[in-house]
């Protein structure tokens, strides 16, 4: 379906969960969340209605997400659900990857088609220090596991901060001379605890071209710009929400675990869909995707949504 921009609305993020075994620095407070009572969390049976409305308004694709989408109960129960939904052309998800080593192969089974992982430093200190929980090892062998389970295509996905990884960019470059991976560097978007953090570790990624003139332009490929070191297997993505918004390109519509649709990432407008079922559920979705929100003033404020991100799911 078209909003009022004309822009094709054919990508739901549904967030299955806001619950997160990390704790990283600019998404989450250290003491974690709140948990939120059960009945405010969508269920699994909610979560198959909405991707139903939602494919029946010309979603094409979804991508579960979290907090963390793999500490969800019945998460391979939902991928199955929704996998047979017919008219879904892809079932995707993105998560840190710690739970892969048990899951990867039951979320292929499942008929997830693609993984995205995120993985924002290479050194095991750092890892410790931005995800405040994690081990490294843990996602590295996620990500093997995930390739031996079939998944193809990985891309990895590290937000690009200043001062913390910026001086990594040549380290995950060169993972990909081997490896067929899609590496993305993602700007730091000022929301929920790093709104407040020094402007210093706001970069726009345009700064890695020129550190790495070597990378050759390649066909974009949704949101990201892509480019690949002459002869390397895999390849470079730059994802710049702050410096270039991709908001006149967007697809995107987004359930929150609590169930409520958000048009933006960035917006304050939330639609309530507990308790909506069939044609009230699809009528609650049509007036979302038409009230969705031209564009986002990150270049100018702070986000405007009062949510972190592991409430909304990126
Ligand atoms: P593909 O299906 O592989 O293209 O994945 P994707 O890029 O849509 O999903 P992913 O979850 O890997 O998101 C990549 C990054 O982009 C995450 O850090 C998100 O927070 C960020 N992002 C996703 N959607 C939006 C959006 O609508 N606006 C902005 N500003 N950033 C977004
Ligand atoms: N800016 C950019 N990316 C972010 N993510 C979480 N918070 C932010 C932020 N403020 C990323 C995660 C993950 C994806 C879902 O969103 O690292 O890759
Ligand atoms: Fe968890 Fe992702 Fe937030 Fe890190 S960025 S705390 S992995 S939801």
């Amino acid at each position: 379906m078209q909003d009022l921009c004309g822009r094709n609305i054919d990508y739901l993020r549904l967030s299955v969960t806001d619950l997160c075994n990390y704790r990283c620095r600019y998404c989450m407070p250290e003491s974690g969340i709140c948990k939120r009572p059960h009945h405010e969390i969508l269920t699994i049976e909610e979560c198959i209605e909405v991707a139903e409305a939602a494919v029946s308004l010309g979603v094409k694709k979804i991508r579960l997400t979290g907090g963390e989408p793999l500490v969800r109960r019945g998460i391979v129960d939902i991928c199955r659900a929704l996998r047979a939904l017919p008219g879904l052309e892809e079932l995707c998800l993105t998560t840190n990857g710690s739970l892969l080593q048990e899951l990867a192969q039951p979320l292929r089974d499942a008929g997830v088609d693609r993984l995205n992982i995120s993985l924002d430093t290479l050194r095991p200190d750092r890892f410790r220090d931005i995800t405040r929980i994690g081990t490294l090892e843990d996602v590295l062998s996620g990500i093997r596991a995930a390739e031996d389970a079939g998944f193809r295509r990985l891309k990895l996905d590290t937000v690009y901060i200043g001062g913390f990884n910026d001086d990594e960019v040549g380290d995950f470059l060169a993972l990909t001379r081997e490896h067929n991976w899609e590496i993305r560097f993602i700007e730091l978007m000022p929301m929920g605890p790093c709104a407040a953090w020094d402007r210093t570790c706001f970069l726009p990624v345009s700064r890695i071209l020129e550190q790495f003139p070597e990378l050759e332009e390649i066909e974009p490929n949704g949101v990201a710009r892509r480019y690949r070191l002459p002869g390397a297997a895999g390849t470079v993505g730059l994802i710049s929400p702050v410096s270039h918004d991709f908001c006149a390109q967007c697809r995107r519509i987004r359930v929150t675990a609590d169930g409520k649709l958000k048009g933006c990432l960035h917006s304050k407008t939330e639609i309530s869909l507990k308790g909506l079922h069939g044609e009230a559920l699809a009528d609650a979705f049509r007036q979302g995707i038409l009230q969705k929100p031209a564009r986002h003033y990150l270049a100018e404020r702070p986000s405007d949504t009062p949510r972190n991100m592991n409430q909304i799911g990126g």
